[in-house]
């Protein structure tokens, strides 16, 4: 090893070995990105796709304490038509003891508060609930009816949330998204 060579090392400078490697790998990654590209264009929405930007469910079938899953978007959606328990005990915490106070509905203004009415499909469907079904700590899926708030509970790092999708306990930073949907008739909702 040459006396330049071990000062360098001793300084913590990239040696000239080093630097070879630091070139190659870059050109590496570029190469990567220009590969990808046309992979990347054929994957974008056609018009066809892009019509399934909305879609619309079927809920005659659901009576009060059951559930479907929709598929939007590649995302699970939760729709629940809930019990006037569930109603009950939403409306009974105070937004002061939520940990998110904002109702995160894009329904609503940014600033809308996290009711249970705000939460759910409104004063006259205020059993009705539409939430993303992606935990907002990191994405899991979570599980219905279950957790410490008889709401949903995600697994994966436990964050509970309570019948209205608020988070109530764990990591999960915020309520679980209510994205726009209205009901289309009696029995479908259109999501999106
Ligand atoms: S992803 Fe749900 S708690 Fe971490």
């Amino acid at each position: 090893m040459s006396e330049h060579e071990t000062t360098s090392e001793t300084l913590g400078e990239p040696t000239r070995r080093d630097f070879l490697y630091l070139t190659t790998g870059m050109a590496g990654a570029v190469g990567a990105v220009s590969v990808a590209w046309p992979f990347i264009d054929q994957m974008r929405p056609d018009a066809s796709t892009l019509a399934l930007a909305s879609i619309e469910v079927d809920v005659s079938s659901l009576e009060p304490g059951m559930s479907l899953t929709a598929k939007w978007r590649g995302k699970p959606v939760f729709i629940r038509n809930r019990t006037p328990k569930e109603i009950e005990e939403a409306n009974a915490v105070a937004l002061s003891d939520l940990k998110d106070p904002i109702a995160r509905n894009a329904n609503l203004p940014a600033d809308a508060q996290a009711t249970d009415v705000d939460r759910s499909a409104g004063k006259d469907k205020e059993n009705w609930i539409v939430m993303i079904g992606s935990c907002t700590h990191l994405g899991c899926v979570p599980l219905g009816q279950a957790g410490d708030f008889g709401g949903w509970f995600c697994p994966c790092h436990g964050s509970h949330y309570d019948t209205a999708g608020r988070i109530r306990k764990g990591p999960a930073p915020m309520n679980l998204a209510v994205p726009t949907f209205s009901f289309v008739s009696d029995t479908v909702i259109k999501i999106g």
